[in-house]
């Protein structure tokens, strides 16, 4: 089958790759309609994930229909349209039984702190990932979910991932009614943590990128305010200028480690790589959130320290809250978003490219070109 292949760092390209089986009996094999690429997918294209081995397929942002079952699975059948959120995890553990699936304690033997994540590197479990023709679904009868017929495939791929990643952080920022909040990135994830902070109540939504094609699309899409950082010299002092010298109630890392804005943050966290990444985000976030407020991260960070200014966030009194998305938690609430037409997630899809194109896929997002914020890699199977 045709497959996405890691070469090395900004090496990709599409391969004729071994066809996958099923391994276990939970296991399930999907042919995949629509896989996208996310921007935790540039971190290992950038070659900043410990362990992302040469030879690996990517893709952790699927859907597909149900090729085959392994003889222990009962949830789903052959022809099932399914999408698979990009947490692979077990159910049943002390974890997955507080809907912390994202932590799973049974799916990833190379780490304790990460559960498993389809085509992730071998420090979230090693697993093949979906920007593939097919790939192997473990634990079928739990992570999966039967896409309703009125949910269109574009809008299922991204129930897989961005949009409910976009949710989580909102959610995680704890908004009250009317609060003001503020998400650093406006990327898939940044806009649609934007357009969730509304459904939470916010009274103010602000986005801060450097990205003016994006932060126009954020505008539109969510109805926010936008920064452009580049035009701001403090963003402390500017963000609590915007909200009557306090500061917003809630800031959301929607950038991780591979933040622009400061020359030192990039010197120590991408290059040197002395920090797990660029802490720019985290920096602006902590200084500029109000006091008592909250710092929700989804922004990726690496596995080993990052140099943040624990101590203001000290004094301050803040809420610190961060984790990779629990996806499947938060599908019911979502698909009715999506289905009372409050969201349509396809909107963000903005380029279609084959998966024979990868390499050209990868280049145009990872450079932002062409105005790109989300792109579907389309399988020669499902044309
Ligand atoms: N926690 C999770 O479960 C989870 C899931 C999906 C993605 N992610 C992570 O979320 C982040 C965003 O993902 P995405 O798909 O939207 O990626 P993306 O690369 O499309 O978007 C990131 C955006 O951040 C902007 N940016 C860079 N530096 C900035 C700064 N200092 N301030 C404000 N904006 C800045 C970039 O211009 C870009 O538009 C990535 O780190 C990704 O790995 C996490
Ligand atoms: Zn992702
Ligand atoms: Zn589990």
């Amino acid at each position: 089958m045709l497959a996405m292949n890691y070469r090395g760092p900004y090496r990709v390209r599409a391969d004729h790759m071994p066809e996958p089986r099923i391994e276990h009996p939970g296991d399930a094999i999907v042919r995949v309609t629509r896989s996208c690429i996310c921007g935790s997918d540039l971190h290992l294209f950038h070659g900043l994930v410990p362990d992302t081995r040469v030879g690996s397929t990517f893709g952790h942002e699927f859907c597909g229909v149900v090729e085959e079952v392994g003889p222990a699975v009962r949830n789903l059948k052959v022809g099932d349209a399914v999408l698979v959120p990009f947490n692979i995890f077990c159910g049943t553990c002390w974890f997955c039984e507080r809907e912390l699936y994202s932590n799973c304690h049974n799916v990833n033997p190379e780490a304790t702190a990460v559960g498993g994540i389809y085509g992730y590197s071998h420090t979230t479990g090693g697993y093949a990932g979906g920007q593939a023709e097919r790939v192997r679904v473990p634990m079928a009868d739990i992570g999966p979910t039967v896409i309703p017929e009125d949910i269109s495939l574009d809008d299922a791929v991204l129930l897989t991932d961005a949009f409910p990643t976009g949710y989580q952080a909102a959610e995680m920022g704890d908004i009250r009614e009317n609060d003001t909040v503020v998400v650093f990135g406006a990327g898939p994830v940044g806009i649609f943590a934007a357009k969730s902070a509304w459904l939470l109540g916010a009274g103010r939504v602000i986005v801060v990128d450097e990205v003016d094609y994006r932060l126009d699309f954020v505008r539109r899409f969510a109805h926010c305010e936008t920064v452009n950082f580049r035009d701001v010299r403090d963003m402390a002092v500017h963000l609590k200028k915007m909200t009557d010298g306090l500061g917003p109630d809630v800031c959301i890392d929607a950038v991780g480690a591979e933040a622009s804005g400061s020359a030192l943050q990039r010197l120590t966290g991408v290059h040197l790589m002395l920090q797990a990444g660029a802490a720019t985000v985290l920096h602006w976030a902590i200084n500029s959130v109000r006091k008592g407020g909250t710092v929700s991260i989804v922004g990726v960070y690496g596995p080993t320290f990052n140099a943040v200014p624990i101590g203001n966030a000290l004094n301050k009194g803040l809420t610190l809250r961060m984790n990779q998305a629990s996806v499947k938690r938060h599908l019911p609430r979502l698909i009715e978003h999506v289905r009372a037409g409050r969201v349509k997630p396809s909107e963000v899809i903005t380029h279609r490219i084959p998966l024979e194109h990868v390499a050209d896929a990868y280049h145009i997002f990872s450079s932002k070109l062409d105005g790109c914020i989300k792109t579907v890699l389309t399988m020669p199977s499902a044309r």
